[in-house]
């Protein structure tokens, strides 16, 4: 089995990288930064660079699995926020997509299979302040997802999305390291603490297996309940947080 992941030297494609190597497949990291791990083919690369990213496939005999992961935040109030700050965000995180997965559709079609693993958001739905750019670009993915499982399903091909809420990663690592921001963050959280990686390519991976034949065109979300609540889930009361979790007394 053929694995591509862009992003694949972060925190979310690392974890995915691991995993589909581990279960025995051929895997690529396509990212500007290398991902040196034993095992995984890295490509260096500029993934808003299209000429490149097809020359790139071309060279690969077929593509099984491919999860299309990279992105950035560069978070600023709306009024704040520059032509520069909403083409630099749109660019990675949703026209690459675009481009990206309509080069490996085009492969996945002559091949009558495949599967896609988009990474969309929690703020694919919600409204974060301070991200009206990244918000924009993950509630768009939903609108090639559903496009993409419905043109693509006749083929063979499944397409569908998870959705993580705050995940331990290089992008996060900052929050993560600020109690001011995590303790509030997670008491909101039934679940009371933050994901990890792997517990987002573990839903990446149950996606792209035959485990999960039956589902296209859905999001799942990743995020401890995030999306499922709504009233303060701790308190100090109750519970105590520490190591950056919350725990009952
Ligand atoms: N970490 C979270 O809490 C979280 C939550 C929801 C969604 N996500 C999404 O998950 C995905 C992965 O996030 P992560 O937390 O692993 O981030 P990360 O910063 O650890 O990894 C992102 C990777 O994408 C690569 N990349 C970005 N732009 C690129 C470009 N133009 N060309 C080549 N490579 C490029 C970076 O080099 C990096 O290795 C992103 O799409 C992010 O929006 C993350």
């Amino acid at each position: 089995m053929n694995v591509l992941i862009t992003g694949g030297a972060g925190g979310i494609g690392r974890a995915c990288l691991r995993r589909f190597r581990d279960s025995g497949a051929n895997t690529w990291s396509f990212d500007r930064a290398d991902n040196d791990e034993p095992g995984i083919q890295s490509v260096s690369i500029d993934l808003t660079d299209h000429t490149s990213f097809d020359a790139h496939l071309d060279s690969l005999a077929s593509i099984d699995v491919a999860v299309l992961n990279a992105g950035i935040c560069r978070p600023q109030l709306l009024d704040q926020t520059t032509q520069e700050d909403w083409r630099s965000t749109l660019e990675i995180n949703l026209t690459a997509v675009f481009f990206h997965l309509q080069a490996i559709a085009r492969r996945m079609k002559q091949q009558r299979s495949g599967t896609i693993v988009l990474t969309a958001s929690t703020n694919s739905f919600d409204g974060e302040p301070g991200l009206i750019a990244y918000n924009a670009s993950k509630a768009a993915l939903l609108g090639i997802l559903h496009t993409a499982a419905n043109e693509l399903g006749p083929y063979g091909i499944r397409v569908n999305a998870v959705c993580p809420g705050l995940i331990q990663t290089p992008l996060t690592a900052a929050a993560f390291e600020n109690e001011s921001i995590v303790k509030p963050y997670f008491a909101a959280l039934p679940l009371g603490r933050g994901g990890q990686p792997e517990e987002v390519s573990n839903t990446i991976a149950f996606l792209a297996s035959n485990q999960a034949s039956y589902i296209t065109g859905a999001s799942i979300f990743v995020d401890g309940g995030q999306m499922a609540s709504k009233f303060a889930t701790w308190n100090d009361q109750n519970a105590t947080f520490a190591n950056g979790e919350w725990k009952l007394n």
